[in-house]
């Protein structure tokens, strides 16, 4: 018993020599980090994080996003198409959102903001910067007047021509909502309040 204790003794004292041995060769030593103030800033980096940070819940640097949030540019219906693409997505989308008086008083609000400024109240291209900027179509002549709701949809997102995309001041439910608005004015029926069209039986073309 006594022999194999010693022999166990005189092994780890070989493997503790021998691992003595390999640190000694070790050459990669990390060294120290001088002015490591200079590689870690004071200010919060959000992507490098050193310590513990003490104002923010869960002690990071970046927060976690808002439950549901989406990342600029990645939420949509037509992310399979290209900006080119608005016949397709003619064919294809559909307009997800009821056909409702709501609806209907937020896509009139919100292409008010966003769109009459060039294409006109009245949805006739005669708005103020749309007189100038030039080759506004009217929405109720010709082509325009025919297109679906996912053409619309498309060119708000992307832009056509020299309209440029609107994609990145209208989330995908306020640009179905302006095309709906916009439909309507495709229809002539530029200025009715939303609760009129209701009586007059209006529905969405496609
Ligand atoms: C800065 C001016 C401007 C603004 C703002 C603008 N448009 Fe346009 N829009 C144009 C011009 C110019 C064209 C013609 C583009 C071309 O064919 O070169 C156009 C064309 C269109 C067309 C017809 C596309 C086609 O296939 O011919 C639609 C539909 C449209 N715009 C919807 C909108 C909507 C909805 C908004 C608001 C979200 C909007 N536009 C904002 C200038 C504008």
């Amino acid at each position: 018993m006594k022999g194999l204790l010693n022999l166990g003794i005189k092994a780890s004292a070989v493997l503790f020599s021998g691992a003595m041995l390999v640190a000694c060769s070790n050459e990669q030593d990390p060294g120290l980090e001088f002015a490591p103030d200079m590689y870690h800033s004071i200010p919060l980096d959000p992507y490098s994080q050193i310590k513990e940070n003490l104002y923010n819940p869960g002690g990071m640097n970046m927060r976690e996003p808002a439950a549901g949030s989406v990342a600029r540019g990645k939420m949509g219906y037509n992310m399979y198409l290209s900006k080119d693409e608005a016949e397709v997505a003619g064919v294809e989308l559909k307009n997800p959102l009821e056909y409702n008086d709501e609806n209907l008083a937020e896509g009139q609000l919100l292409y008010t903001r966003f769109c009459a400024s060039c294409h006109g109240d009245q949805g006739d291209g005669q708005g103020l910067v749309g007189v100038k900027f030039k080759g506004v179509p009217s929405y109720s002549a010709g082509r325009v007047a025919e297109l679906p709701a996912g053409h619309i949809y498309h060119v708000i997102t992307n832009g056509r021509g020299r309209m440029m995309p609107h994609g990145s001041q209208v989330n995908p439910t306020e640009r179905w909502k302006i095309v709906m608005y916009v439909q309507q004015l495709q229809g002539g029926e530029a200025p009715a309040a939303p609760a009129d069209t209701t009586a007059t039986g209006t529905t969405p073309t496609n």
